[in-house]
């Protein structure tokens, strides 16, 4: 999901105009600028690419060593706008843990009429995204974040008439923790198991890190720390736990007062009275941003949050040393010297993508009894014109944040990477790291790019208004823990065509495997107002294969496999928009009377058994 704001009005280079500003540089070298490649190499690395017509091509391969190309070796479907999903022939899916099921293992689910916030607290939530499958091949735990769900999916209701539709909805949202396992027919399904459990906006969660004791996440209520809430993309760690990512928290605050008005760091985090249409705030004072005994409720959002999936009693843990954005997801790696590394993308127009490096080594600090997620530094990114970048520590030691504390820089760090001179970026969504070691960010699309009053376009600038996104790459120094790196475009969606068009618009979700492969789900407007859809890539030249496609109104998203690769888990999020005049997903179609649809996990298998991308 999106939010519509854009908050970011400080007066950093933004990346369009780093863009711009690289391209006419190139320009000059390649001999004017309907010769300008968009190819962002290393300077030692420069060469263009220029198409039939001075058409402007991406590079592919000026980060990369040279690696074969690996085997995408199905038929590539073309884009559908169909009712249910569509999968290409050589491969099958299957439907797992609908919103609704319930944790215990029978297969049931709840039924839609007389749903309840009880029954909420003990089945599947909804708005299906990020997910880690951890286990073996044929059984294992599934992490799954609950991101969003509206009134009228939820109950049929406009806004909320009561505490307890508020409650629903609040149980909807966070993480569900369940056990799945492979059935003789091949079909997966839910186990029982101790490890089940619900995690949502009132389950009891704990702060770590260096802002965890800050006055700036006290209330005068006094009440308990409670709760995490659209949670989008995901991470996991090397020591096992999940990470899920508070996206867009604002939107679930708001005020019936008129004497509220949002300040500056509430207008930066996109804070409204309105927020986006929840009104928790008429039943829930917690958030109601007028009420001065929760001032600081809000300041307890819009971080990643610590799951260890296999202690089934303990609390989810906020760690606040990777900072206080809308987080997209969290990208872990393991650098040099085992330092543990997470690359993060905040997620609106014109914001930031960010890393932290933890201090020392993840076993040791694991051994000592403290979280590699909790002492190290966080960093945002500057992308350089001539194909460099740079990244810019977020504490106290750097000379623009000389005046901050620690705690001011982790609450409030969007405002200290505005003062660091960060690069605005197209909505940065997910991260992945390839099998180089290379990393690639979806820039999901930029609506407002050179609009009146915000950062430019021209003609040096193939995408002005940036409708459909693209996907940028880069390679750090210092096996990720430098402070400087090199960077290219990927893909730009406008680019990437097969017999019927432009294949795919919005990118979102990505994971590259080991082989190079990388797949990328979209949310957003297709060519052709198709469905929201899955593709695979090729981290090597420009294949890209149509694999998947949802059913109107949802979006594709959520990622993981089961170790040998040859069962992967997607989602489908907010089918139809939750209108059953759309869709009945995973019902078939019957129309508007049906059933409501239901966001759900899709099994990927391949018909041959092969690894899912081949
Ligand atoms: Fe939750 Fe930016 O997608
Ligand atoms: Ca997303
Ligand atoms: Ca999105």
């Amino acid at each position: 999901m999106e939010d519509d704001t854009t908050s970011n009005t400080s007066n950093n280079r933004s990346f369009e105009e780093v863009l711009e500003a690289h391209i006419s540089r190139r320009a000059v070298l390649v001999g004017g600028l309907a010769g300008a490649a968009l190819t962002f190499v290393g300077p030692s690395m420069a060469r263009a690419h220029v198409g039939s017509g001075g058409r402007i091509t991406t590079g592919t391969s000026g980060l990369l060593s040279a690696r074969k190309k690996p085997k995408i070796g199905f038929t590539s479907i073309p884009l559908q706008a169909g009712t249910m999903p569509t999968i290409a022939p050589e491969y099958d899916y299957s439907v797992l843990i609908p919103w609704r099921e319930k944790l215990d293992g029978s297969g049931e689910s709840f039924p839609y009429a007389g749903f309840t916030s009880a029954q909420q607290a003990e089945s599947i939530g909804i708005g299906h995204d990020g997910m880690w499958f951890s286990g073996n091949n044929d059984r294992g735990v599934i992490c799954i974040n609950h991101e969003y769900g509206t009134f009228p999916h939820l109950n049929g209701k406009k806004v909320p008439a009561s505490i307890e539709d508020v409650l629903l909805s609040q149980h909807a949202h966070g993480v569900s923790v369940v056990a799945v396992s492979k059935t003789r027919s091949g079909k997966w399904k839910v186990v029982k198991s101790d490890l089940n459990r619900r995690i949502h906006a009132n389950t009891p969660v704990k702060f770590s890190g260096p802002a965890a004791k800050s006055a700036l996440l006290a209330n005068t209520a006094g009440n308990p720390m409670l709760g995490t809430i659209n949670n989008c993309a995901n991470g996991y760690t090397p020591w096992g736990t999940y990470l899920t990512c508070e996206e867009n928290f604002n939107g679930y605050f708001g005020s019936t007062s008129t004497a509220w008005s949002a300040n500056s760091i509430h207008t930066r985090y996109g804070f409204s009275a309105a927020g986006f249409g929840y009104e928790w705030h008429k039943f829930d004072p917690r958030f109601d941003l007028a009420n001065p005994a929760y001032s600081n409720e809000a300041n307890r959002f819009g971080w990643v949050v610590e799951i260890d999936p296999k202690k089934p009693n303990s609390a989810p843990v906020k760690r606040t040393a990777l900072g206080r954005f809308k987080h997209e997801g969290a990208c872990v790696t393991v650098g040099k010297n085992n330092q543990v590394v997470v690359y993060m993308g905040d997620d609106e127009r014109f914001d930031y993508i960010y890393k932290f490096v933890s201090k020392g080594d993840w076993k040791k600090m694991i051994a000592a009894g403290k979280s590699p997620l909790d002492e190290g530094t966080l960093y945002v990114a500057r992308f350089n014109e001539d194909g460099t970048g740079d990244w810019l520590e977020l504490s106290p030691q750097n000379s623009a944040l000389s005046s901050w504390t620690i705690e001011d820089i982790l609450v409030y760090t969007r405002l200290a990477a505005d003062a660091v001179g960060a690069t605005k970026m197209d909505r940065p969504e997910w991260i992945t790291v390839g099998a180089n070691g290379e990393l690639y960010c979806t820039l999901t699309n930029n609506s407002q790019r050179g609009t009146a009053g915000r950062a430019g376009t021209n003609s040096a600038n193939p995408q002005a208004g940036n409708a459909w996104g693209h996907i940028i790459r880069w390679k750090d120094t210092d096996k990720h823990v430098g402070q400087s790196f090199s960077w290219n475009i990927y893909a730009l969606a406008t680019e990437i065509t097969d017999a019927g068009g432009q294949m795919f618009g919005s990118p979102d979700g990505i994971w590259a495997d080991p082989d190079g492969r990388i797949f990328v789900q979209t949310d957003g407007d297709q060519p052709g107002k198709n469905n929201d859809q899955m593709l695979v890539a090729s981290a090597v030249g420009k294949e890209f294969k149509r694999l998947f496609t949802g059913v109107k109104g949802c979006e594709v998203t959520g990622v993981t496999v089961t170790p040998d690769r040859k069962t992967m888990f997607v989602n489908l999020q907010h089918p139809g928009d939750g209108s059953p005049a759309v869709t009945n997903f995973p019902e078939p179609y019957t129309g508007a009377t049906g059933a409501v649809p239901r966001d759900c996990t899709i099994v990927i298998t391949r018909k041959n058994g092969g690894v899912i991308g081949s």
